[in-house]
């Protein structure tokens, strides 16, 4: 099937998808419509981290479609942030009330979003009051710890003019566990009157079609993980099927170029290394034996050691 018309975006994965990846994930295998950039929020003492300012610099994106994503506690908050994104010339950005980690949500922010329908309804209004030169987008899950919670969040957000609601039906509590349920999806389709985007579990061309055919009128969809462990994802769910000699060599062009762009900007074999072992945990997936590829990159002390190590998991794994 020619999938021309869908479109596909690659989901904020803070740690992974900085403007590095994007770059050069865009320029070997392609196919996202929006990268989404990994959240933007206060640290401790009110501190931006210096790597979540770096990426959403609009020097370092260039000319791709990336959307900004904020996660805050309070109206300050939000108010600050989006201010930062806003003089940086943005004019589309994403709430972040779907990210799962206790420390996030224990300071009210992502997912805890969830529980308060009430205090969301205070902060968008407010929001929507100042007539910001943006437009705003929600990335959700279903609930904090009960999967119902979403259905009054979702009478809030019919309540504002949102670009779209990007879906990932689990509750926070499931991280990552059990399985996106559709049925979830489905209940959020016929309850929110904003463009819904699904999320969730979107790991090969047959996931998609098995989506298609409970959503025959879904047109967007995002993916995260999987193109982390396959970079063609996005490109293949288009439509486009590589022949395995020419994703392998593409493959291993798209990490030459990662390895490059990292090494241009990290000082030092360690931080460099740092960098591409925590690329291979979902990389190494996309290998006939993860485990082994995964340990060749784990014992590879320094660069050169880690050539080689990347040479034999092309040739053997
Ligand atoms: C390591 C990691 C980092 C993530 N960072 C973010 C983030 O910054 N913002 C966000 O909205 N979601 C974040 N997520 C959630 C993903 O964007 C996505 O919603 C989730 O992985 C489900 O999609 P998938 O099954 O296609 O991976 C993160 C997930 C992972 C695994």
């Amino acid at each position: 099937m020619t999938q021309n018309t869908i479109k596909i975006y690659q989901a904020p994965l803070q740690g992974f998808t900085d403007f590095v990846f994007r770059k050069v994930h865009s320029e070997t295998f392609g196919g996202v419509d929006k990268y989404f950039i990994p959240y933007l929020s206060y640290g401790k003492g009110r501190e931006i981290k210096k790597s979540q300012l770096k990426d959403v610099l609009p020097e370092n994106n260039g000319a791709l479609p990336v959307i900004p994503q904020v996660l805050f506690s309070d109206q300050a908050e939000l108010f600050d942030l989006i201010k930062i994104l806003l003089d940086y010339g943005y004019e589309e950005i994403n709430l972040n009330l779907g990210c799962p980690y206790p420390m996030a949500t224990n300071r009210g922010r992502g997912a805890a979003w969830l529980e308060k329908p009430e205090e969301l309804n205070e902060l968008l209004q407010q929001l929507y009051s100042k007539a910001l030169p943006a437009r705003f987008s929600v990335k959700m899950r279903a609930g904090l710890t009960n999967d119902q919670d979403a259905k009054a969040v979702f009478g809030v957000l019919n309540e504002f003019p949102l670009e779209e609601i990007i879906y990932h039906p689990r509750t926070a509590s499931q991280m990552y566990t059990g399985k996106a349920n559709p049925a979830l999806f489905a209940e959020a389709l016929s309850l929110v009157k904003h463009p819904m985007v699904y999320n969730g579990d979107l790991f090969s061309e047959a996931d998609l079609e098995q989506m298609r055919v409970l959503f025959p009128e879904q047109n967007t969809w995002m993916i995260g993980r999987g193109s982390l462990i396959m970079p063609a994802l996005a490109s293949q769910l288009r439509g486009n099927s590589y022949e395995l000699k020419e994703l392998r060599r593409k493959m291993k062009e798209f990490h030459d170029q990662l390895l490059d762009a990292y090494s241009a900007r990290l000082q030092g074999d360690s931080h460099i290394l740092m960098k591409m072992n925590q690329f291979w945990t979902y990389f190494c997936e996309s290998f006939e034996n993860p485990h082994k590829a995964m340990k060749l990159v784990k014992k590879s002390s320094n660069l050169v050691k880690y050539n080689a190590a990347v040479v034999e998991i092309f040739r053997n794994y």
